[in-house]
């Protein structure tokens, strides 16, 4: 029995010409949250895909819960429970429906199957809603029955294609504390985004994957402290004027533009704000904040990348800074 609840080692894929997976390698422990974070197209639903024996592994070895994905593909159906990225629901079923339909399709016993219905309705809180048609849910409560059906067999690893995708704030705070729940309960949660903030906040190990490369994988707080580097957020009455005095100075590492004003990277060790405050002062540039933050996820994936957000996401949702 290995102690990983899902291990990958030189995972590679290709669409035709394309790399899209570009061999990774990476363990997640039993009971682990697991968050797979990366802007659109950087490979994620085809890792997903690979992993629950949707698409065949043409390199690499995947082996969830003890079982090899390559060779043993019923064992591992039986271990795992998917929340696609598109919805997948049946339109012309209620909510009980739904959710005894796919009990049926795996075969558990009605004895079994009813109860579980009944408790899994309860954890996602849409008991009162067992008799909605899917086609009248809101898009919070279709996910979270999507959620209740990955978990109607008990798996051991859940896996979630970016479960809060299009979800307005309100609603992926509540999917979060159900994914929360079921981890509780010891379900290893494998699960995809592409939004920094949930992942920083919510997981117990990030793996930033870019172009199909595991470009980071640590804990949130390893993730940042690695980079050995603070930041300073300024905002002023003329950035323009303020990028051309202190773009040249020695403890300057890089400057970028955000919604809240100019993000200057200091070199490491580097100090500035005092002379900062004193240059911009002189030379007549109005302060409106300053302050010195630490890193945040946004800055790991500008570290290793060497671009920035503006550069990764067209949806402006994932990677923006906070
Ligand atoms: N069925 C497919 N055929 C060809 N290329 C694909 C297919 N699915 C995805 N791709 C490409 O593979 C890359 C990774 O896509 P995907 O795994 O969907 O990324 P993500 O889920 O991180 O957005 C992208 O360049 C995408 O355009
Ligand atoms: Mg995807």
């Amino acid at each position: 029995m290995t102690e990983y609840a899902v291990s990958v080692e030189g995972l590679n894929y290709n669409y035709g010409k394309l790399n899209a997976v570009n061999s990774i390698s990476f363990n997640i422990k039993k009971g682990q949250i697991f968050s797979f974070l990366g802007p659109n197209g950087a490979g994620k639903t085809t890792t997903i895909n690979l992993l629950i024996t949707l698409v065949p592994i043409q390199k690499g070895k995947v082996t969830i819960a003890g079982f090899d994905v390559a060779t043993q593909k019923d064992e591992v159906r039986k271990s795992i429970g998917v929340v696609f990225q598109d919805q997948r629901l049946d339109r012309d079923l209620t909510v009980w429906e739904t959710l005894d339909f796919h009990g049926r399709i795996y075969s558990i016993p009605k004895e079994i199957r009813y109860p579980r219905i009944e408790e899994l309705l309860e954890l996602v809180e849409l008991t009162e809603k067992r008799n909605v048609y899917t086609k009248n849910l809101s898009g919070g409560m279709k996910r979270r029955l999507e959620i209740a059906r990955g978990l109607l067999v008990q798996p051991k690893v859940l896996f979630l294609d970016e479960p809060t995708i299009g979800l307005d704030t309100q609603t992926r705070k509540r999917i979060w504390s159900y994914i929360k729940k079921v981890n509780r309960e010891g379900v290893t949660v494998f699960l995809t985004t592409h939004y920094m903030d949930e992942a920083d906040q919510n997981s117990d190990i990030i793996c930033i994957i870019d172009k199909g490369k595991i470009i980071a994988n640590g804990t949130p707080e390893n993730l940042k402290k690695s980079l050995a580097q603070d930041y300073i957020h300024l905002q002023t009455d003329d950035d323009a004027k303020t990028i051309q005095l202190i773009k040249d100075l020695p403890d300057v590492r890089q400057i970028r533009n955000s919604s809240k004003g100019l993000i200057i990277h200091l070199k490491e060790g580097g100090h500035l704000i005092t002379k900062l405050i004193d240059l911009l002062r002189t030379e007549g540039v109005e302060i409106v904040s300053i302050a010195l933050v630490e890193p945040t996820l946004d800055d790991v994936f500008i570290h290793y990348t060497g671009r920035g957000f503006g550069d990764v996401s067209h949806e402006n949702n994932g990677f923006t800074h906070s």
